[in-house]
């Protein structure tokens, strides 16, 4: 580790902690990080990485723009194969029939951390070419929210390098995407039914009930302990009994009983929310 390294590292270290955010989720990935903190020592014409956390020992308004700094947006089109063909012919049919069952024609996703919109425009081809089929009539309602509006803005213009499609099947790649210019843009067709939402979700939660909640290689990476209890307790009051929650391969949720891995599924951090078994507490 260069000296250069060796001083952002300490200064995450000291940082992130203060912002409800843990190094160990950054470990791999504060190289992009500190990239930015030196581009914002240039821009306030600091001469290091000292000079900066002095500046934020005495600006108490800098502490937000830090937290912005930290925000990790890398994301990619079915991003872990295995977790989208599961919620496209598992997950994503039962909930439907469970829709179904309570007569109702909508059913409800909720993307947090949406990135450039990869993760809800894969549900959407998802649905569109797998799960829609086995349950005609019930449309895919999804809210896709982000903390970072330059990554909603790219999400609403919908185009993509091939680097960031390679994980979808070619023949929905070939029928989903127009290419213009050096890039593939989405139709519009696959859209449809998808809105963005700039929202931080530490401080606002939606309003609306959904079936499916996914969040990925956001909250349970780079949260630290308190602030992923508070965000589990969020998504809880905002996911519907019988829902299913989707982390990150990597992830695991705190301690709950209400959630239990996905029956029939190999471990792939794919959840249902069960409340009930919260109940079981009382008779420990
Ligand atoms: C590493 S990306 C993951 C994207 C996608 N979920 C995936 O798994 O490919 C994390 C995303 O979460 C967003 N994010 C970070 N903190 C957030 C917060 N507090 N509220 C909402 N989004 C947040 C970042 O801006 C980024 O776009």
């Amino acid at each position: 580790m260069g000296k250069k390294d060796a001083e952002c590292v300490a200064f995450l270290q000291w940082a992130l902690p203060r912002l409800g955010l843990r190094w160990s989720g950054y470990r791999k990935v504060h190289a992009q990080v500190c990239k930015r903190v030196a581009r914002r020592c240039r821009q306030l014409g600091l001469a290091d990485i000292a000079s900066y956390r002095d500046y934020l020992a005495q600006h108490a308004g800098e502490w937000p723009v830090l937290d912005g700094l930290c925000a990790i947006t890398i994301s990619r089109f079915y991003r872990d194969r295995a977790v989208f063909d599961s919620l496209a012919q598992n997950v994503l049919p039962a909930l439907a029939r469970s829709a179904q069952r309570r007569e109702a024609a909508t059913l409800a996703a909720w993307s947090i951390g949406c990135a450039s919109g990869e993760e809800p425009y894969s549900i959407a081809l998802a649905w569109h070419f797998v799960s829609g089929a086995a349950v005609p009539g019930m449309h895919l309602k999804i809210l896709a929210t982000d903390v970072d509006a330059t990554v909603l803005e790219r999400a609403r213009a919908g185009c993509y390098s091939a680097g960031s499609l390679k994980g979808l099947p070619a023949a929905w790649r070939t029928q989903a995407f127009e290419a213009r210019d050096a890039e593939f843009c989405l139709r519009d067709d696959f859209r449809e039914g998808i809105e963005f939402r700039h929202e931080d979700m530490r401080k606002r939660l939606p309003d609306e009930t959904f079936d499916l909640v996914l969040c990925r290689n956001l909250a349970f990476t780079y949260f630290d302990e308190a602030a992923q209890r508070a965000a589990l307790d969020g998504i809880s009051r905002h996911l519907r009994p019988g829902g299913a929650l989707v982390l990150g391969t990597h992830e695991a949720p705190p301690p709950d009983r209400c959630y239990t891995p996905w029956p029939g599924l190999r471990p792939l951090g794919i959840f249902v929310f069960r409340p009930d078994l919260a109940e079981t507490d009382r008779f420990d």
